[in-house]
């Protein structure tokens, strides 16, 4: 399973990966799952992009990196690791990690949430 897992409270933002898959609890309410966003009319700018060289794949977003509006992360899952990456404004939102089959790419924006890519 390749797939991340995300919940979210609605309370206090707080965001955790649910690896047990059952209901979890933030601020005495069950946390509300994260669904990647499908947007098309600002996926160009959030959807991860990826170049596989060699042994490696260089994972990166098209997005501005403003104090107000940035990418907060990136995360590379494979079928046993897991990469993630946090930024700050201001940085260059790329990520380098060894290539595996059937790799899936998230990144996650302040304002726009969860996207997804899955490696062809
Ligand atoms: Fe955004």
């Amino acid at each position: 399973m390749s797939e991340l897992k995300l919940k979210k409270c609605l309370k206090c933002n707080n965001l955790v990966e649910d690896t047990l898959n059952k209901d979890l609890i933030c601020c005495g309410e069950v946390m509300q799952e994260v669904l990647p966003n499908q947007n098309e009319e600002i996926k160009e700018k959030h959807l991860p992009r990826y170049e596989i060289k060699e042994d490696k794949i260089i994972v990166s977003v098209n997005h501005v990196m403003e104090t107000e509006h940035y990418i907060e992360w990136l995360l590379v899952k494979g079928k046993n690791t897991t990469v993630k990456k946090v930024f700050s404004p201001n940085e260059e939102p790329i990520l380098e990690v060894p290539y595996e089959k059937g790799l899936v790419l998230y990144s996650y924006c302040n304002k726009h949430g969860l996207w997804m890519t899955k490696v062809s």
